[in-house]
């Protein structure tokens, strides 16, 4: 695997690759890779002749600076890891190489913005639009691979890409979880054993809904999964939602596209988990 630190190395290597008509093929991480990530490879993999991997956690998504302090970056270990899946190439920059100081910049993405872990992590997709705006301008990839387990950014990048006109296609990869349902995720590492047992309870209220679903009771299905959430010990829920999953806005009996989306905070850590509940056909 090529592994690469600056812009301009990359670039130039890549240029090569794009000169020979290689499909490029982009999974932006920030690292800590898990079975989840890994899986955006094999997916890039299948659909294109090079696959880049970024490695950077990105300080301005981050809204708890403690949050971002504690963030694990296990880069040995990742190396090992792309190198088993035979990823062709990893970009991992500092954060001088992909900002210059205090950058103010916003981009208007809407309602979505503000909704769900937008309004409980202000700025957070301001920050992940500024560094996917710039990772996409470095790579130039032909496809970009994202997880649905972070449904909303999916949406976000989604609309920057229409705002912006940018020619770069998504796709989007199912959710990978451990054995008893768990999500995959970068924090799971620091559940104590007790909170990694009160966090299945994430997985299986969302299992749930999805298998008693009714579109005539939303209200009442959304409330009891609520309740159903808080009485777990050291489980706080900061948002419970069945929503449009076009637009993040509530469902009613009438919406096609059904997704409901969770997120609590389990002991100290907060995670978040999602379930289709209805494609649009
Ligand atoms: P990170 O949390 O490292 O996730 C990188 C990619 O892996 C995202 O597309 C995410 O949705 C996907 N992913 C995470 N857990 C997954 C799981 N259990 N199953 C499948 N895919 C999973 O998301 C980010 O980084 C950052 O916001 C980033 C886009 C890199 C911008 O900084």
């Amino acid at each position: 695997m090529k592994n690469f630190t600056t812009k301009a190395e990359l670039q130039q290597y890549l240029a090569q690759l794009k000169a020979k008509g290689a499909i490029i093929g982009f999974v932006p991480t920030m690292g800590a890779l898990h079975r989840g990530h890994l899986s955006l490879i094999t997916k890039a993999q299948q659909q294109c002749d090079v696959v880049v991997c970024s490695i950077f956690v990105n300080p301005t998504q981050f809204t708890d600076p403690r949050d971002l302090e504690i963030y694990p970056r296990p880069l040995q270990d990742d190396i090992k890891k792309l190198e088993l899946v035979n990823c062709d190439i990893l970009f991992n920059p500092g954060v001088d190489e992909m900002y210059v100081g205090n950058e103010q910049w916003h981009l208007d993405i809407g309602e979505l913005e503000g909704l769900l872990e937008g309004k409980f992590r202000p700025g957070h997709y301001q920050g992940v639009t500024q560094i996917v705006y710039k990772l996409f301008n470095i790579v130039k990839p032909d496809v970009a691979f994202f997880g649905q387990k972070d449904y909303q950014q999916f949406m976000v990048i989604s609309r920057m890409i229409k705002l912006l006109n940018m020619s770069v296609k998504l796709v989007m990869c199912p959710i990978e979880r451990e054995s008893d349902g768990l999500a995959m995720s970068s924090r799971n590492m620091h559940l104590t054993p007790d909170d990694r047992q009160h966090a299945l309870i994430l997985s299986q209220t969302l299992n749930d809904l999805k298998l008693n679903f009714d579109s005539d009771k939303i209200n009442l299905l959304k409330q009891e999964a609520m309740s159903t959430i808080n009485n777990v010990p050291g489980v706080e829920l900061a948002y419970f939602e069945i929503a449009d999953g076009d637009t993040l806005l509530p469902a009613n009996e009438h919406t096609k596209h059904i997704i409901a989306l969770v997120a609590a905070t389990v002991g100290k850590i907060r995670l978040i988990d999602n379930v289709i509940i209805k494609n649009k056909d």
